[in-house]
């Protein structure tokens, strides 16, 4: 550990953060007007705030008569003074592997080839790309260039299904999608170009295939359609003048879960979202020039967009890229990566936490992890003793935990603590960060609950310029989900408590959503997957608390008339489930049931379904309204031993 002396000055202390609060509040127009000078802007904006939260006329633009190039504004601008700064470092799967430093002059050249080999494909403004890519740095030269040309780019985290691919390539009409032969991860490989050439079989007869060939594993070639892009780039330019982009023009879409139907794509704006990740990378983390930042998530989630390419690039940091998992070769692997590059900030989910808490202190101690000045947490609450557990065996008790609650759909984080000026509390997120305002609604009657000491429904009352825009293709989709039913809030989907002190506890999703180690499903998702198998006539699906996962998944399936329950039969239909989504949706548990619990009405009461998944039978609450209530007696006295 770095002596105080030696550590840099927090950026805000608590009398300045109450001050900067404030301000923020007061008057958001002057507070985020003054914010948005951290970027270039090609055409400054005059205008900071145009928001109407009213339904259902609900309109979200920041800067918006500003342009820029987001691309110039994480890379280009770094040039001068930084060129010659590591941008990236990435820290491959395999451990005896050579990591690679690159460069802020070396970054502006691969992201101007891969710009250059996607306008040979006739790739333009506006038009849509779809990255299907491992933990690699051809990850970030794809999201880059994309912005660069003004495309707008749609990263599908590589353990989705061919299916789920083909899904969002349709849905966001993609002229082509760029993924590599296979990923590594835990010395395994995933096939990703089989699993693209199997997407590709449902989607137009147009879309290109960018190929890097990562692993050099074999893959067939559709000649004509498939392309090479490392011999591309090779090849291509080094030049490429980034196009100049209005604030609200879209920067990326990225399929979310929601608690019905098919994934919705976030749509996130140039302009507004990277002013809110450079500031939040900066403030959050007490980023200061010349720190190692390390966020582990995977560039296929929110976490990676915002804490591994842009909030960091724009505020030319070093930012780290890790293929891997965390407990390969051993359980040991991140932090020896801390060790070996020298990590300062380090954020991660507490599903990783808990695994490796899970493992024993000594895969951490035996490592040197004295650059450590910071750690944080995404995903999912903390449960106080794996907070306690990173605080004091990994943090040695001298880091401050960011514990950060925000969504896909809020771009950055909203409810954090700021180091330095927010005393933390294990398992809140404590207070908001600027410009954000949060309140708690009762969830019935929807009014703000005013007292400081308040439980119901999280809403936030303002607009944010992180915020998301709307779903691509389907406001009208973006303005039931958020802000129909707490009219002029944006409905967050969480619950949360707010304590004496003013401190936020978020207390997981109202709505049929689940957390599963830090990644978001619909119940809806796994439920169609599962009834589109052939034996299945029904199926209900509730998350139930998991010590690693957080929450598992647990599916009630009804089988058709005269299929039998066997084991076989349901390990095939975990099998189908992954195929269907892909290995994150895989129930943790299926109980064969005869009936499903339904309203007279025939609604499925989940309550009563999540209440037997969770052992609760106490509280099984009003079963009067049920069609018939022996249903629910064979449900429990046929219930699954929780894992
Ligand atoms: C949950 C991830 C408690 C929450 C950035 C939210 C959290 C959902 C926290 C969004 C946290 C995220 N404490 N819960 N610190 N962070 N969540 O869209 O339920 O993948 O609504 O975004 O994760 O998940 P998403």
């Amino acid at each position: 550990m770095p002596d105080t002396a030696q550590a840099p000055a927090w950026h805000v202390d608590a009398a300045k953060y109450e001050e900067m609060y404030k301000a923020s509040i007061a008057d958001p127009e002057a507070f985020w007007g003054e914010e948005g000078k951290r970027l270039d802007w090609i055409k400054p904006y005059s205008k900071v705030k145009n928001v109407d939260f009213g339904y259902p006329d609900v309109s979200i633009k920041w800067y918006e008569d500003g342009t820029l190039n987001v691309a110039s504004n994480c890379v280009d601008r770094h040039l001068e003074k930084r060129g010659d700064q590591t941008a990236i470092i990435w820290e491959p799967d395999d451990p005896s592997a050579p990591a690679q430093h690159i460069r802020y002059s070396e970054l502006h050249e691969n992201v101007c080839r891969m710009a250059n080999v996607l306008k040979a494909q006739g790739v333009g403004k506006g038009d849509r790309v779809v990255i299907y890519l491992p933990m690699i740095p051809e990850a970030a030269y794809a999201m880059l260039a994309t912005a660069r040309i003004g495309a707008v780019h749609s990263i599908v985290f590589a353990g989705f299904s061919p299916d789920a691919l083909a899904n969002r390539i349709n849905d966001c009409d993609a002229k082509v999608v760029i993924t590599a032969d296979e990923a590594p991860r835990g010395g395994r490989k995933t096939a990703l170009k089989s699993n693209t050439d199997a997407a590709l079989l449902h989607c137009k007869d147009r879309v290109k295939c960018l190929v890097v060939k990562h692993t050099g594993g074999q893959t067939t070639w559709t000649e004509g359609r498939d392309i090479d892009v490392k011999a591309e780039m090779a090849a291509a330019s080094t030049d490429c003048a980034p196009e100049e982009v209005g604030a609200e023009d879209p920067l990326f879409i990225l399929y979310t879960s929601g608690s019905t139907g098919k994934p919705k794509g976030v749509v996130h704006t140039s302009g507004g979202y990277l002013v809110y990740a450079a500031m939040t990378h900066q403030y959050t983390f007490d980023y200061h020039d010349g720190d190692i930042f390390w966020c582990t998530a995977d560039v296929g989630w929110v976490t990676g967009h915002s804490y591994i390419i842009y909030g960091p690039l724009a505020n030319g940091a070093t930012t780290l890229m890790f293929e891997g998992v965390p407990t390969y070769p051993d359980a040991s692997r991140f932090w020896q990566v801390c060790e070996k590059h020298k990590v300062n900030q380090f954020y991660t989910a507490p599903t990783a936490i808990r695994a490796l808490m899970g493992q024993g202190s000594e895969f951490v101690e035996k490592c040197d992890l004295s650059s450590l000045r910071l750690l944080g947490t995404v995903g999912e609450p903390i449960n106080p003793e794996a907070w306690n557990w990173y605080n004091d065996v990994v943090g040695k008790g001298k880091c401050p935990i960011v514990d950060t609650w925000w969504q896909t759909e809020t771009g950055g984080h909203l409810i954090t603590p700021l180091p330095g000026a927010i005393e933390t509390k294990p398992g809140s997120a404590t207070k908001p960060f600027f410009g954000v305002h949060p309140v708690i609604l009762d969830p019935t009657s929807g009014e703000e609950i005013t007292e400081t000491e308040a439980e119901g429904v999280l809403c936030i009352k303002d607009s944010w310029p992180g915020q998301m825009r709307t779903v691509y293709g389907d406001h009208e989709r973006f303005v039931s989900t958020y802000f129909e039913q707490y009219k002029g809030y944006y409905f967050s989907g969480d619950g949360c408590r707010r304590d004496a002190d003013g401190y936020y506890w978020i207390t997981g999703r109202v709505d049929d959503v689940i957390n599963v180690s830090g990644h978001r499903m619909g119940t809806a998702e796994v439920e169609s997957a599962l009834v589109a198998h052939s034996s299945v006539a029904e199926a209900a699906v509730v998350g139930y608390p998991h010590d690693i996962k957080g929450q598992g998944i647990y599916a009630y399936v009804t089988l058709m008339n005269g299929i039998e329950p066997t084991e076989d039969l349901r390990k095939e239909l975990e099998k189908w489930v992954r195929s269907e989504i892909g290995p994150i949706a895989k129930p943790d548990l299926i109980q064969w049931a005869p009936g499903l619990p339904k309203t007279r009405s025939g609604k499925i009461m989940r309550r009563i379904l999540r209440k037997i998944a969770e052992d609760d039978f106490g509280a099984l609450g009003d079963t009067s309204t049920l069609a018939e209530p022996a249903v629910v007696e064979d449900l429990i006295d046929n219930r699954m031993n929780r894992k």
